[in-house]
């Protein structure tokens, strides 16, 4: 490894020389004016942390336990479709290295591997990440198959009914190479939105193939694996997914990437934290690039955190060894900022650890 290959940051850097403009476009860039993008990486920097001196810390660790994964830190990798765009090894590469050491990934329905393909490359348990389907059988398929691949838990995506406004990847005019596409959904029949003469692509085409709650519902009876809801914001849809029976959120924006002038992810945490208070785990993701920022989010109320463009970036420079790097990387940042803040293990961690001058 380079000396200067420290950081995520640094991964960044790498990348744009080992990526095409055209996939730049794509994985770096978010929705309209970004700003939900730029607020989800203020969000960490506006918190501070609260340190604590002459602790003992000895015996400590980040391990922590989640739906059946044994995970060496609070930290997986996000469903990131097409992963092909910026190595051959794709989502293999990425979920292989992740196992490797002690993380894991949701596996996105876009990939550009099959999902069977991807849980034979790893060594340990992943998760499957749901993109509704205009069909339900096609959506049952998609769950037995994750099912019978060993897929320890499914995470229902519902905040990308469609795709946003993504202007960087229209002015870049982006397009997905030939060769990538969503290997998982080669097979079934395409059934493209229909909207009627005078109606609106949005709200008669791409919203009537959306999920409603009644689907949720719906799906939750079909699959005895724990069951996640990504891309919640408010509390009151929070608690609406737990009356459905999720056993699990992700509080998340999307990485800015859908609706934009949303707010951060670490900022809409608190509130579904009170909210939910304890009764399923919440997961967050948006921004983080440090192991502090992974201590800032569980002392939000995050019981993990997932990263996706950082180890996009790290796949994109040096393929599975990128990648198994990067999350050694952040659980190092991770265990040096518990252990200067007194921490000796997850459980240690809460609010007050992030500084506020009242308590300084
Ligand atoms: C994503 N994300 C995403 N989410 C999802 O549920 N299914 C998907 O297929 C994808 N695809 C995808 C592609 C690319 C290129 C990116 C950057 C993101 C969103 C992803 O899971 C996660 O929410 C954000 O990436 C988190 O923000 P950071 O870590 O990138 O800031
Ligand atoms: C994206 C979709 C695939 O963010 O979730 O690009």
């Amino acid at each position: 490894m380079p000396q200067d290959l420290v950081s995520a940051a640094d991964y960044q850097r790498y990348a744009a020389r080992h990526m095409t403009a055209n996939a730049r476009a794509y994985v770096d860039s978010a929705a309209a004016d970004e700003l939900s993008h730029a607020a989800n990486l203020a969000a960490f920097a506006r918190h501070q942390l609260q340190t604590s001196v002459l602790a003992d810390v000895r015996g400590g660790h980040c391990r922590s336990e989640l739906f059946g994964l044994q995970l060496s830190h609070p930290l997986l990798l996000a469903p990131v479709a097409y992963q092909k765009l910026v190595h051959a090894d794709g989502e293999r590469a990425a979920a292989y290295a992740a196992c490797e050491v002690g993380s894991s990934m949701l596996v996105s329905t876009l990939a550009s591997t099959p999902l069977e393909d991807i849980a034979a490359a790893a060594s340990g348990p992943l998760w499957f990440q749901l993109y509704w389907q205009p069909q339900r059988e096609v959506v049952l398929d998609l769950v037995r198959r994750a099912e019978a691949a060993g897929y320890r838990a499914l995470v229902l995506t519902v905040d990308a009914p469609l795709a946003g406004v993504r202007n960087a990847e229209q002015r870049a005019g982006f397009q997905l190479p030939p060769g990538v596409f969503a290997a998982n959904l080669a097979g079934y029949a395409q059934t493209p939105p229909a909207v009627a003469a005078g109606g609106s692509m949005v709200f008669d085409g791409l919203m009537a193939q959306a999920p409603g709650w009644q689907d949720l519902a719906w799906l939750r009876q079909q699959t005895r694996l724990p069951l996640l809801l990504k891309g919640v914001q408010g509390a009151r849809d929070a608690l609406r997914a737990i009356d459905c029976g999720v056993d699990g959120l992700i509080v998340s924006n999307h990485g800015g990437r859908v609706l934009d002038s949303v707010p951060a992810s670490l900022d809409a945490l608190p509130a579904v934290a009170t909210t939910v208070a304890g009764r399923v785990p919440l997961l967050l993701d948006g921004g983080v690039r440090r192991g502090s920022d992974i201590l800032k989010a569980l002392a939000l109320g995050a019981s993990a955190v997932l990263i996706g463009r950082p180890y996009i970036h790290a796949l994109a420079t040096a393929g599975a060894l990128g990648v198994a790097h990067l999350l050694r990387i952040l659980q190092e940042e991770l265990e040096v900022a518990m252990a200067l803040t007194g921490c000796r293990t997850l459980a240690d961690i809460d609010r007050q650890l992030l500084w506020t001058e009242a308590q300084a």
